[in-house]
């Protein structure tokens, strides 16, 4: 049997950061009420110019150097992104192109912040087929680019990087199982309503480009929602929850986390947190959350990491790796 190793991450935030109180300054907003209702201290933001596929080359170029894989030896290249940098070529042609991968499959999914835990669950199955031997998958977002500054609501959680992961074909386990779902009936709930087909229309604001989300409908969703795919990995895969040692899930609000480590039943030493310095990066932040643990050297080989994901569609998802 084929299974997807990982065997390499790595990760990339822009230089500029974001403090809860820079955003003070321009929004009726507070760091006490953006600290007790997200966890978020601040985020990064891409410089002006930096784009997305800028993000993603930083941080695959970091997970190759871990894995000791060179560009060419991929086939198979992957991006969760619901910020390309252009409409085409996809922000993995763009990234390819910039690493010298040339020739291989190369495709951009969007499933919001799902978009990383998609992208994992495609290379799996494609290397699981035999159809890829290494691939390389990577989350990478530039979010504040189409946030409405002046709506409280959304701009003091979304924020830029990227994460990536190097995966191998390997006879030992190896990511276990991944679960992907979605629900395209709460389309209201989150959603940018700006696109190519309904002809680049301004919303009734007038706003352009932006980011609508009615966040307590989202959050209760979003709970309920979770606890059914954790639930669901444990059940595919025979597990008690026990046998979890990391859990790396979707950064978007500490209290989302929590509640999902609840229902684990793990402490949340167990829990790999970033939300309080990256704030919701989007498709990034598993990666980033996962490279973050390996980084401080809580994450080692041989672990059970349980990746959960949560976004916009609604799209939600989950991954069951053997580290
Ligand atoms: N500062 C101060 N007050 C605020 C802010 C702010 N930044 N934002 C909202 N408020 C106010 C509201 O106006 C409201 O005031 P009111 O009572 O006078 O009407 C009050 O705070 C409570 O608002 P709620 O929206 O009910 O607050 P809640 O506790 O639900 O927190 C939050 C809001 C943080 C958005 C939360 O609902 C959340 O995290 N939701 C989930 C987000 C998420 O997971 N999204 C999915 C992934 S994102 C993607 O896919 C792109």
């Amino acid at each position: 049997m084929t299974f997807a190793r990982i065997v390499g991450t790595g990760s990339y935030l822009p230089e500029k950061i974001l403090t809860n109180d820079d955003i003070s300054k321009f929004v009726d907003t507070s760091d006490e009420w953006i600290r007790a209702r997200t966890g978020i201290r601040q985020r990064h933001v891409a410089a002006e110019g930096q784009t997305t596929s800028d993000l993603g080359v930083e941080a695959a170029t970091l997970a190759l150097k871990a894995a000791g894989v060179h560009a060419s030896e991929i086939d198979l290249l992957i991006v969760g992104t619901t910020t390309p940098d252009v409409i085409f070529p996809s922000t993995a042609c763009l990234i390819q192109h910039r690493l010298g991968a040339n020739g291989c499959a190369a495709f951009d999914v969007n499933a919001a912040c799902s978009g990383f835990i998609y992208a994992l669950g495609v290379a799996d199955k494609f290397i699981r087929s035999g159809a890829a031997k290494t691939a390389l998958v990577i989350g990478a977002e530039t979010l504040t680019r189409m946030l409405d500054w002046s709506d409280r609501g959304t701009c003091v959680l979304f924020a830029d990087g990227a994460g990536a992961v190097v995966l191998k074909a390997d006879s030992e386990a190896g990511i276990l199982s991944t679960h992907l779902h979605a629900d395209g009936g709460h389309r209201h709930l989150l959603h940018n309503p700006v696109g190519v087909s309904v002809g680049f229309k301004m919303d009734e604001k007038n706003a352009g480009v932006r980011v609508i989300m009615i966040g307590n409908e989202v959050f209760k969703v979003a709970v309920k929602t979770l606890d059914a795919v954790v639930e669901e990995t444990l059940a595919a895969n025979q597990l008690d929850k026990s046998a979890i040692d990391w859990l790396i899930p979707h950064q978007a609000n500490l209290r989302i986390i929590e509640a999902t480590a609840r229902r684990l039943s793990m402490p949340m030493e167990r829990v790999i947190v970033t939300v309080d310095m990256h704030g919701n990066t989007s498709s990034a932040s598993v990666p980033l959350a996962l490279d973050a643990g390996v980084q401080s050297g809580k994450i080692k080989r041989g672990d059970l990491l349980l990746m959960e994901a949560f976004g916009g569609g609604f799209t939600w998802g989950s991954a069951l790796v053997r580290f």
